[in-house]
């Protein structure tokens, strides 16, 4: 095991910021009531839960009631995906199959819960072509509209290559067809957007965006695992997809996971009150990371697009060098990173991220993220660089180039 613990992977996810753990840890011992419960146990739970939605709805610029909380972003994608089109079935008079819109390159749970309703017969889906520099065009996702399209779901900023979408351009865009599909009586069109990667850094206005739907996940803000968010605009037609109990307006039946909505509502705070301060550090590390990697390391490639780009992510395709290989290499030194989305890790067919974007097979092999955060320090980036230059050298090495 390496002396050294470099943490380079907060794209995967977070280390519990120990302000937003002081907040949580209360009400996994004493304050352990369920929110449901009429008594003063449960009474103190559910001010703790509505306190975190009220942080949420200020966070997100809407309403606590539309605030749904869940298990994860995995679960607030289904939700936003097989929700939309199961109201829609559910309406007696709608005979047609709903049309879907998405991208090539969103995460698997929005791509795995489209391809579903497509075996099941319950809805077309068109998946949108991405550009080489890992950007959605507006005309892209106009182009894919139909009379019977009742969801647009484009991802904020990409979990694996960083790129930022235009979601305002394409939510003024949805404002402007539903104002004219509203005179021809069609369905409006449900705009969703998986904010995951975005919440630290952008503008997550949900009016400013134009979104009906958008995902939070609470361990990639510095908060807990298994917690997640569903902002839902009043009035969106949508339906849960587990049954039990009425929790969460109907909108997501099982017992409230205190401690870890209490930890998303104290994680969102500090994400607003800290959020130029750490957007600042790590665009400067970026910066100095990825230019001298493209200037010290031959063979490298930074990609999709530099501008429209997170500040926390630097995906790289290296020449000659296994993804596997280099990630191995750098673990031996204490140092985290990963090849693709850690959901895929241990799997070896190529990302359909970058093959999304024009990336052939064996450069996608070669290929490298590192993602950085509010603890990276100056001192961690160097190691890294001089680690990394010494595990290349030694790979290409071995293989000979
Ligand atoms: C863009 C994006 N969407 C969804 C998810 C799934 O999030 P969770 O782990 O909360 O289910 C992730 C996590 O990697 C992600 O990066």
């Amino acid at each position: 095991m390496a002396s050294k613990h470099v943490y380079l992977d907060y794209a995967s996810t977070t280390p519990l910021d120990p302000r937003v753990f002081a907040v949580m840890k209360h009400f996994f011992s004493q304050k352990f009531g369920n929110p449901m419960s009429l008594h003063s146990f449960g009474k103190e739970a559910r001010e703790a839960v509505e306190k975190s939605r009220k942080l949420a709805a200020d966070f997100f610029g809407c309403e606590p009631g539309e605030i749904v909380f869940t298990s994860g972003a995995t679960e607030s994608n289904n939700l936003a995906v097989k929700g939309t089109a199961i109201a829609f079935a559910s309406h007696s008079n709608k005979k047609s199959k709903p049309h879907l819109i998405t991208t090539q390159f969103e995460h698997s749970c929005v791509l795995e819960a489209s391809k579903k309703l497509e075996e099941q017969g319950m809805a077309d889906v068109s998946y949108v072509s991405v550009g080489k520099d890992g950007l959605v065009t507006i005309d892209a996702i106009k182009k894919e509209i139909r009379d019977n399209t009742i969801l647009v779901s484009v991802m904020y900023v990409n979990n694996e290559i960083g790129t930022i979408q235009p979601i305002k351009e394409i939510g003024k865009l949805i404002k402007k067809i539903n104002a004219e599909r509203e005179m021809k009586s069609l369905p409006k069109i449900i705009f969703h957007t998986d904010a995951v990667q975005a919440v630290n850094y952008l503008d997550c206005h949900v009016d400013n965006l134009g979104v009906d739907l958008l995902t939070a996940s609470g361990h990639k803000i510095y908060g807990p695992k298994g917690v997640g968010i569903l902002f839902v605009r009043k009035n969106t037609p949508i339906r849960r997809i587990q049954d039990g109990g009425g929790h969460e307006m109907g909108l997501r039946a099982g017992t409230l996971n205190v401690p870890g909505i209490v930890g998303f509502g104290a994680a969102l705070e500090l994400v607003e009150n800290e959020r130029k301060r750490n957007y600042k550090i790590v665009e400067k590390m970026q910066g100095y990371l990825i230019s001298r990697l493209l200037k010290e390391i031959k063979g490298v490639k930074l990609n999709g697009s530099k501008i429209k780009r997170i500040p926390n992510n630097i995906n790289l395709t290296v020449k000659d060098v296994e993804g596997e290989g280099m990630l191995l290499g750098l673990d031996m030194k204490g140092i985290a990173v990963s090849t693709g989305s850690a959901c895929s890790a241990g799997d070896l067919r190529p990302s359909h991220v970058l093959t999304a974007i024009g990336i052939g097979e064996e450069e996608s092999h070669g290929s490298l993220r590192v993602t950085l955060g509010k603890y990276t320090t100056k001192q961690e980036a160097d190691y890294f660089l001089n680690s990394f230059k010494e595990v290349v050298a030694r790979l290409r090495k071995i293989a000979g180039k």
